[in-house]
């Protein structure tokens, strides 16, 4: 039976390093819907021309395009036996779409992992982040620092600040969670998919929690 895990949380939550761990241990595809917003930015398709205003001003992308880009990347062969989803859903309608997308192959979600960290946290982890500039492996410039400074311990690319992590863009991305993603940890809570875990913890430890929580539901 394929398995899609939801990660859910405010920006920084630890969405990408959780997801990162987690596809590797359980062998499903990540599936971030920044990063490939990302990708389009770079190769400059007419999707990221449409999506950069957005992305520049930490405001989400239309529902209707986000969720093409999903389906798109769902039905490629490597999700035969499901995904990990890491940033969409963020909005009901996303949630809504889906739902369709994945009763159309008689699937369903699984387990949405909720991340809960508080908001001051949030500010100090984006704004001190660096990632990788071939295959956005996450680091931290006190927290999670490389063995070498600038430079990837998994692919030797140069470490870079992704542009919407300046605080302004910040703080809106985090107002913008509260204002459009949060309304899903209910959505999810009614349809007994959600479960809880604490983000402040080490990351190994967040990880020890996801993974006996999906083992607890599957
Ligand atoms: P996206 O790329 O999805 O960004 P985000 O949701 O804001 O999430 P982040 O990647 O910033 O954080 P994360 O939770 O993955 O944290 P991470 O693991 O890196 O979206 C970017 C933009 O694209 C959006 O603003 C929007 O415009 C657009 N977009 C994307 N999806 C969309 C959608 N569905 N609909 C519409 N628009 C969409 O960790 C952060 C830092 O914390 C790192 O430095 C890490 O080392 C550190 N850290 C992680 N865990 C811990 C821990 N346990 N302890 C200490 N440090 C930790």
């Amino acid at each position: 039976m394929p398995t899609y895990l939801v990660m859910l949380g405010p920006p920084g939550a630890g969405k990408g390093t959780q997801a990162k761990i987690l596809s590797r241990r359980l062998g499903l595809p990540h599936i971030s819907s920044g990063d490939l917003f990302r990708e389009h930015l770079r190769s400059e398709t007419e999707l990221g021309k449409a999506a950069r205003s957005y992305i520049d001003n930490g405001n989400l992308v239309p529902d209707d395009v986000t969720i093409a880009m999903i389906q798109d990347r769902l039905e490629c062969p490597d999700c035969a036996d499901g995904a990990i989803l890491d940033g969409f859903p963020r909005t009901p309608a996303q949630a809504a779409g889906l739902e369709e997308i994945l009763q159309d192959l008689d699937e369903g979600v699984d387990t949405v992992l909720y991340i809960d960290v508080g908001d001051d946290i949030l500010l100090t982890r984006l704004t001190g982040r660096l990632v990788c500039e071939a295959h956005g492996h996450i680091y931290h410039e006190e927290h999670r620092t490389p063995e070498e400074e600038g430079v990837c311990d998994i692919d030797g690319s140069p470490l870079i600040q992704r542009e919407d992590d300046n605080e302004e863009t910040v703080r809106n991305r985090i107002d913008v969670y509260w204002e459009q993603t949060s309304p899903l940890i209910e959505y999810y809570q009614e349809r007994d998919l959600l479960v809880e875990v604490n983000g402040e913890q080490p990351v190994n430890e967040v990880t020890e929690d996801m993974l006996a929580a999906i083992r607890g539901v599957s």
